[in-house]
């Protein structure tokens, strides 16, 4: 089937494609977002229920996404209009473009905490400082609406211009020798923070289960989680997979992507609990966790103001990989249905994200309104906590029931093997994936929103 049209484009290569859907994977969502909800959601049971459903329901779901997408070539609305024309399906994909809009609208503002960090780290400002003169920066730094809104701005510039390069020229070339890079300091802060004093109580909180701090709320977080950090459940992998060629094996890609993703997350944790424990740290203190540990690492590294500077300039680059990827589901959208130029999508995608994330940017204390708008269960939720739970969690979720409900009982398992034997001829798994893809997937995750209803105190 040809591109639907030109100003579409196609992957360079096979590895082309694995390296560009991880460097959508693999973002502010493994570095930032993974340790600062297991440290909301009581450390190790959280991480292992995490794993349990990237094995269990965003593997499945990505492989559904990479075939809807390849098969028809088309943006997640184009998708269901191809595949069920006339029907309601296509608001499953109307979903997936609002929540594009809505998750690169915050993203974008922390993704400026990694350029402001950027440039503290390598000025030193945080040398000599103590624990708590580090946490108290970390407040008066997004306090500074001036400051948090050039950065959120320069940050959604210049992922605007490498989205017009188009899709072989911006991000594919990017995505392929930096993410190797992120990993080797990544290994480096590891190293470091679990030969810090006290590191086996953080190992012991992110490793060893307390089961007594099971709750549905944590289930529930971690299947957005996982469902965030694969960038699954908004059309992205559909978007990813619409630019793949045949001869691509779905399930080799699927299993690469989920497994370099899962590692980043793990080792990020690895990073920061046992320096969070170290220096006396609470795991649940939320959006600023990250910030408020790793300078505390840095400090105590040989160098450690090259190598802090270099992380955070890696963590913005692999937010960059991530944040095209957003971007690009609305403008994949304007370019397919509205037949609108790459150029002219790609800025009133960008702008709109912008304008969405000014609130979001001045929710941390510039603008004290913003900052609690819902308190649940001792729980306070900003502007930007709320629209990371709303966009980046239930919407995900609810897109990713929806597309294995599409799979599995609209377009059919058939149509998905057959689109699976493209590129794998021998793919013989049918009944473990016909199991995962029209069962297990849709009763668990419907199960979960059901229990919410129930009990929606669990919601935040
Ligand atoms: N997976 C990305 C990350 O972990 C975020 C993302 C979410 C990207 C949803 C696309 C879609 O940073």
């Amino acid at each position: 089937m040809q591109p639907a049209n030109a100003e579409r484009g196609q992957w360079g290569s096979r590895l082309g494609f694995i390296f560009a859907a991880a460097g959508s994977a693999i973002g502010l969502g493994n570095v930032w977002r993974f340790p600062t909800t297991v440290g909301q959601n009581g450390g190790a049971v959280f991480v292992l229920v995490y794993l349990l459903a990237v094995v269990g329901l965003s593997f499945f779901v990505m492989i559904a996404e990479f075939s809807l997408g390849r098969r028809t070539q088309r943006n997640p609305v184009g998708v269901y209009k191809t595949l069920a024309p006339g029907s309601a399906w296509k608001y499953l994909g109307v979903l997936g473009v609002l929540t594009g809009w809505g998750i690169s609208s915050f993203y974008s503002v922390v993704a400026g905490w990694t350029l402001g960090y950027l440039w503290k780290t390598a000025v030193g400002a945080f040398n000599q400082a103590s624990a708590d003169q580090i946490a108290s920066m970390f407040g008066s730094f997004v306090a500074d609406p001036l400051t948090q809104i050039s950065l959120h701005f320069l940050f959604m510039v210049a992922t605007v211009l490498i989205l017009m390069g188009g899709i072989k020229g911006g991000i594919e070339r990017w995505s392929k020798i930096l993410m190797p890079l992120l990993l080797g300091i990544l290994v480096l802060l590891v190293v470091r923070s679990v030969t810090l004093p006290n590191a086996g109580i953080g190992l012991e909180y992110y490793l060893k289960p307390d089961w007594s701090k099971l709750t549905g709320r944590g289930v529930i977080a971690a299947v957005g989680q996982a469902f965030f950090s694969l960038s699954l459940g908004m059309g992205t992998m559909i978007t990813y997979g619409s630019y793949l060629s045949r001869r691509e094996n779905l399930v080799t890609a699927a299993s690469w992507v989920c497994a370099l993703d899962t590692l980043i997350a793990l080792l990020a944790g690895f990073a920061i609990f046992p320096a969070l424990f170290s220096v006396g740290l609470e795991p649940s203190i939320g959006a600023g966790l990250i910030f408020v540990v790793l300078p505390n690492i840095f400090n105590k590294i040989f160098l450690g103001n090259l190598f802090g500077a270099g992380f955070f300039l890696l963590l913005a680059i692999a937010a960059i990989t991530s944040l095209i990827s957003i971007v690009e589901v609305p403008a994949a959208y304007f370019i397919d249905e509205r037949k609108w130029t790459r150029r002219k999508a790609v800025l009133v995608s960008g702008g709109g994200a912008f304008l969405a994330g000014i609130p979001a940017a001045l929710s941390l204390g510039a603008v004290p309104g913003l900052s609690s708008l819902l308190t649940i269960e001792n729980r306070t939720y900003g502007f930007l906590d709320l629209m990371n739970l709303l966009f980046g969690q239930y919407s995900l979720i609810i897109g990713s029931l929806g597309v294995a409900i599409f799979v599995g009982w609209k377009w059919g398992l058939s149509n998905l093997f057959a689109e699976l034997r493209e590129g794998n001829p021998d793919f013989r798994a049918e009944r473990l994936f016909g199991f995962f893809i029209k069962f297990f997937c849709p009763i668990i995750i419907a199960l979960l929103l059901i229990y919410l209803i129930f009990n929606p105190n669990a919601f935040a």
